[in-house]
């Protein structure tokens, strides 16, 4: 269990948190998202393209691992559930050290790639139109932003 935590009632809801959440990021940032298939990682992570200024249609990159859109901030869309049980690194170092912000859905299949400072977010489904999240900050900088932004 999170400290901080919110539901929201619909998915226009969740990705207004995300659009928030996008404006106060830092190159570099590392959001991880978990959540069951459906709960809303690749609609919040709409909203955080929406938030950077994104123009492209943002969709799920399950075919191709990462998916990079220009904003403000580059974007760093990953889905890395095909590589749960693989130790395939696809040069995860340069993504989360880049100048962009790097968002990874099913990121504890990538546990052992991933930087200490991060945000992590679980998404849990509770009815149609429901969904709790919950925020996870590692480091002072997301401690900050979340202390902010949900606190
Ligand atoms: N409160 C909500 N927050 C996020 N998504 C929601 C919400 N309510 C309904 N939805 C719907 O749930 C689905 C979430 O799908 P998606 O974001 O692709 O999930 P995931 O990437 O976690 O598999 C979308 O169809 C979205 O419209
Ligand atoms: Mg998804």
């Amino acid at each position: 269990m999170s400290e901080y935590k919110m539901e929201t009632h619909s998915e226009k809801e969740t990705t207004q948190i995300a659009q928030r959440l996008a404006l106060v990021l830092k190159p570099g940032d590392v959001i991880t998202l978990e959540g069951d298939l459906g709960a809303g990682k690749t609609t919040f992570t709409k909203g955080l393209a929406n938030g950077l200024g994104v123009k492209r249609t943002v969709n799920s990159p399950t075919f191709t691992i990462v998916k990079e859109y220009q904003g403000e901030l580059p974007l760093y869309h990953m889905d890395v559930y095909r590589l749960e049980n693989s130790e395939e690194d696809i040069g995860f170092d340069e993504y989360f050290n880049g100048d962009g912000i790097s968002v990874v859905e099913w990121a504890h299949f990538i546990e052992s790639y991933l930087p200490e400072n991060r945000l992590n977010i679980n998404i849990t489904y509770i009815d149609e139109h429901k969904r709790l999240l919950e925020f996870f900050p590692y480091g002072d900088h997301f401690k900050w932003i979340i202390s902010e932004l949900i606190g």
